[in-house]
């Protein structure tokens, strides 16, 4: 049976292999036979500093991306998360079902608040709530994303749950689904190139990720100084974490089976290895990138997104006069 999917990315800068192969891709595969939302969410992108004369860039760079990836309008319903103020309304009143001590056990918060020495806002410990609201709006049933984001689904779960005891009769069936996260086992965490113990992210230095958009030249570049363990062991298993990360981009870009890849590598040294991985990073990435060229155009970006606004507010408005009732606002 079609199923309701939610998604979405903060317009944080350009995005990398990691939130292509931990989310995106499994987006696409997705949005055939279900109903899926995909949101640019600019709204959790401002609760970190972040250069407020390129935001509107980044969320139409995002949009470029999304259908450079192959999410296709006609499938799925592609929007900005501020363009529809259910999001913010609803996450008002979750808030006030949400206790405190949930949000303070939030390991995102927790590294994003330790990396801010300056003030760490109230929208960044909020962030979660608004996190649910998105995903509660749309009585979504599946939220396909990357493994940091689970706790986050959690929250949402639960906070539907206390909803449905504060607010709807116990036998009665709530206005609110309960989501569940779907991650994809291989690659559901991309760790950085230049340490394999953190995840890869856009907030760090250049050579710890490969952008989406990065040259041939770059990609090249990048992949033949990623760290790698002393000696020359592929498996999936017994490589150490280095190697075993650029194992898993390989497979998640090749799609062929793990043992065929360890078959292929094995007697090759680092060099070898390293040329393959960056020769299919830049043939699956070149036609992305000349698809992102041609769809970066602002007034067709528009289109498309005024459109999404459109499809999402009619589910939106009506969840939140639903939660309104049950809340008892007059
Ligand atoms: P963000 O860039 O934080 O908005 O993340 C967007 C999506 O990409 C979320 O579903 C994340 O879980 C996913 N993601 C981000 N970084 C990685 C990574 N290093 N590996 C796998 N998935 C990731
Ligand atoms: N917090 C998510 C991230 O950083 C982005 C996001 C916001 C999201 N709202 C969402 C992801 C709803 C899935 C569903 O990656």
């Amino acid at each position: 049976m079609a199923k309701t999917i939610f998604s979405g990315i903060q317009p944080s800068g350009t995005l990398h292999i990691g939130n292509y192969l931990g989310a995106i891709k499994q987006w696409v595969d997705l949005q055939r036979d279900n109903q899926a939302y995909f949101c640019i969410v600019d709204l959790h992108a401002i609760t970190v500093p972040y250069d407020n004369e390129h935001l509107s860039d980044h969320v139409l760079n995002a949009a470029a991306t999304y259908l450079a990836a192959s999410i296709d309008p006609d499938h799925a319903t592609i929007f900005v998360q501020s363009h529809v103020p259910a999001h913010t309304e609803l996450a008002w009143l979750l808030s006030c079902v949400t206790p405190l001590g949930e949000l303070k056990r939030m390991t995102q918060f927790k590294e994003k608040s330790e990396r801010q020495k300056g003030e760490v806002t109230l929208g960044l410990f909020a962030y979660p709530v608004l996190q649910a609201a998105d995903i509660l709006l749309y009585q979504t049933d599946i939220v396909p994303v990357g493994e940091d984001q689970v706790q986050h689904i959690e929250l949402a779960r639960d906070i539907a749950r206390r909803f449905h005891n504060r607010f709807e009769k116990e036998e009665e069936e709530s206005i609110l689904t309960i989501p569940k996260p779907q991650i994809n086992k291989n690659t559901a965490r991309i760790m950085s190139l230049s340490n394999p113990t953190k995840k890869m992210s856009k907030s760090d230095e250049p050579k710890s990720h490969i952008a989406l958009t990065d040259e041939p030249s770059i990609i090249k570049k990048k992949i033949m100084s990623a760290v790698t363990e002393t000696e020359p062991v592929f498996s999936f298993t017994h490589s150490g974490p280095a190697v075993r990360n650029l194992l898993t981009i390989y497979q998640g870009f090749s799609e062929e089976e793990p043992a065929a890849i360890e078959d292929k590598f094995t007697g090759c040294g680092y060099q070898e290895f390293k040329e393959a991985l960056a020769k299919l990073l830049i043939e699956k990435l070149t036609p992305i990138q000349k698809k992102y060229k041609d769809k970066r155009q602002p007034e067709d970006l528009k289109i498309i997104l005024a459109e999404g606004k459109a499809k999402a507010e009619q589910v939106a408005n009506q969840t939140l006069i639903q939660v309104k009732q049950k809340m008892g606002l007059l």
